[in-house]
């Protein structure tokens, strides 16, 4: 989207991404989950938030519910909000990750086109982008269900659920894929912290 203002100039700190992953002992960058409702997300994403913090590391995570209710509570679940909804989050994310943390999102994020955007806009600010899909069946899911959204989007009393009457398009190049159905939440975390060791992002 345009920037609308005008007579707005951007301005630089002082400080060096450098300086800062220095003193936070970490290089700061966004784990992006994406995955249908109930596939596990959130709880893996809180899991390893933790699992960082036991090991010294700032991470924080950036919550669909909780983000919904702030931030992005004028949203709702056409195309054009959900599109809007990841937009913003994006940007959070890349501030974030360009502050020094371990920023880990966990929404939907349905649409390829918008979670390419929010690639984009982390390549553009030279900050990695890990793009994790969570590939947890829609079986499994609806059969956890664990607000009863599915067991309502059936009845047909919400309109546009994910994975019912709303698309999810899985990605193809995600960076990981968790198979939550098959592995613990431990072992999905595990699989996200050696990547993330990997890379050389926790040092
Ligand atoms: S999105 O598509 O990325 O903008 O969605 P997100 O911000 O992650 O919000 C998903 C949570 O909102 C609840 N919810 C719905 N999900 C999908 N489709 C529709 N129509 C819908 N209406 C409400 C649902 O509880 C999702 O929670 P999670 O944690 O994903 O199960």
């Amino acid at each position: 989207t345009e920037v609308k203002a005008t007579n707005i100039t951007w301005h630089s700190g002082h400080l060096s991404r450098q300086e800062r992953r220095d003193l936070l002992k970490q290089k700061g960058c966004t784990v992006w989950f994406t995955g249908l409702s109930a596939c596990g997300k959130s709880t893996i994403a809180v899991a390893l938030e933790q699992v960082l913090h036991q090991r010294g590391h700032a991470a924080y995570v950036l919550d669909g519910d909780n983000v919904r209710h702030g931030l992005n509570k004028n949203l709702g679940f056409s195309a054009d909000d959900r599109k809007e909804n990841i937009r913003r989050i994006s940007e959070v994310a890349k501030l974030f990750a360009d502050a020094g943390m371990i920023t880990v999102t966990s929404f939907i994020s349905p649409y390829s086109a918008d979670r390419d955007d929010a690639r984009k806009l982390h390549d553009e600010g030279e900050l990695p982008f890990i793009e994790c899909f969570v590939d947890t069946p829609l079986e499994v899911c609806e059969e956890r269900d664990p607000k009863g959204l599915y067991k309502k989007a059936r009845a047909g009393e919400i309109k546009g659920f994910t994975g019912i009457d709303d698309p999810y398009e899985a990605p193809a190049k995600a960076e990981l894929t968790l198979k939550a159905a098959e592995s613990s939440v431990a072992e999905c975390v595990a699989q996200v912290v050696n990547y993330l060791e990997e890379k050389g992002f926790l040092k």
